[in-house]
């Protein structure tokens, strides 16, 4: 395209939304910045990362946990389909963040039994949030997309929040985070709000205009894992260093630390599957959803030093 000045990773996104079916690129919805009426909207896994910011900016939204409490909490479980129906009821939309990862061996056919059950009980829109990069992650969007509701995925980068909110916030604390080693990494972090945005987005535009669309979501420009660390120094105000791990090694270190083996082994696997550089080019899917750039890794780690994140 002569005149197409977007990032060639969102050119790339458009031709795969383009392979799987979906009309020409989606006009921005705009970001929720208030909560706003709309149809009833179930998230399933309401309490995670992404499910808590994505109900946060749905009046009224279904919060999904498996431990109900409070008046927009729904029983869900990913491992017990029976309370699935009951999470469903008079539900229009989902959305779908699978725990532990949408990779997990179980995961297509879960995914796949929920999308089908929704369609039949007449949800009309399912996003789904995969990983960009992720090859295992194929067969659980294709199960979803197949399910015969109208569809979004949303292919999210590493997530800066995986710093702050998930397995490495305890090493970041402690000044020191080990990943696997990989020479001249770098990742554009997506922060976990963009994610949010983008998924109320699609959840809500009342045209459709983001059914049958493939997004690849990521921050506005690619950072090594050291510069991830400088600029978290500098918004905590004290330093904290990346040790790579040596290859092979990083499986060992995660069942160390406690994790149960084979969620050390899939996330190792994992890691070393989406480390190799093959997600580095960021995207323009963020700003083509929302009419505004992504936001910068400085300033998550300037939000999440504030809220006490490494305190
Ligand atoms: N982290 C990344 O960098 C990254 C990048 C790309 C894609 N992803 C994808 O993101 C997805 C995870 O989304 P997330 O990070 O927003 O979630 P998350 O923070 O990992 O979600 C944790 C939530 O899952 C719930 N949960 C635990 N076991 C459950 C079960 N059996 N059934 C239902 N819910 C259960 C827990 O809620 P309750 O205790 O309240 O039930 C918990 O609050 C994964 O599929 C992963 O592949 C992650």
């Amino acid at each position: 395209m002569a005149n197409d000045t977007r990032a060639p990773g969102a050119r790339a996104s458009e031709a795969a939304a383009r392979e799987a079916g979906a009309p020409g690129p989606g006009a921005g919805s705009g970001a929720a910045e208030e909560p706003r009426a709309q149809a009833r909207v179930l998230v399933a896994s309401g309490t995670g990362k992404t499910g808590r910011r994505v109900a946060a900016r749905l009046a009224g939204a279904r919060i999904g946990t498996r431990n109900p409490a409070g008046r927009d909490a729904v029983a869900f479980d990913w491992s017990r389909p029976e309370s699935w129906g009951p999470a469903l009821d008079g539900v229009e939309a989902a959305y779908l963040a699978y725990y532990p990862d949408i990779t997990a061996p179980e995961a297509a056919d879960a995914l796949g039994a929920f999308a089908r059950l929704a369609a039949a009980r007449g949800v009309r829109r399912l996003v789904l949030l995969s990983g960009r990069g992720m090859e295992g992650a194929a067969a659980a969007e294709r199960a979803v997309r197949e399910a015969g509701t109208g569809w979004t995925v949303l292919r999210a980068s590493w997530f800066a929040q995986n710093f702050s909110e998930e397995f490495l916030v305890h090493e970041v604390r402690a000044g020191e985070f080990t990943l696997p080693a990989v020479p001249g990494l770098v990742e554009p972090f997506v922060d976990a709000e963009d994610i949010a945005d983008v998924a109320a987005a699609a959840l809500t535009a009342p045209d459709g205009a983001h059914a049958g669309r493939v997004y690849e979501l990521t921050g506005p420009r690619a950072l090594s894992l050291e510069e991830a660390a400088a600029r978290i120094s500098a918004a905590a105000g004290r330093e904290v260093r990346y040790r790579p791990s040596a290859p092979g090694a990083y499986a060992g270190l995660l069942a160390a630390q406690g994790l149960p083996p084979e969620v050390a082994g899939l996330l190792s696997e994992l890691f070393s599957q989406v480390l190799d550089g093959r997600n580095a080019a960021p995207t323009g899917d963020v700003e083509a959803v929302l009419g505004r750039p992504a936001r910068e890794f400085t300033a998550y780690a300037r939000a999440a030093a504030a809220a006490g994140a490494w305190s």
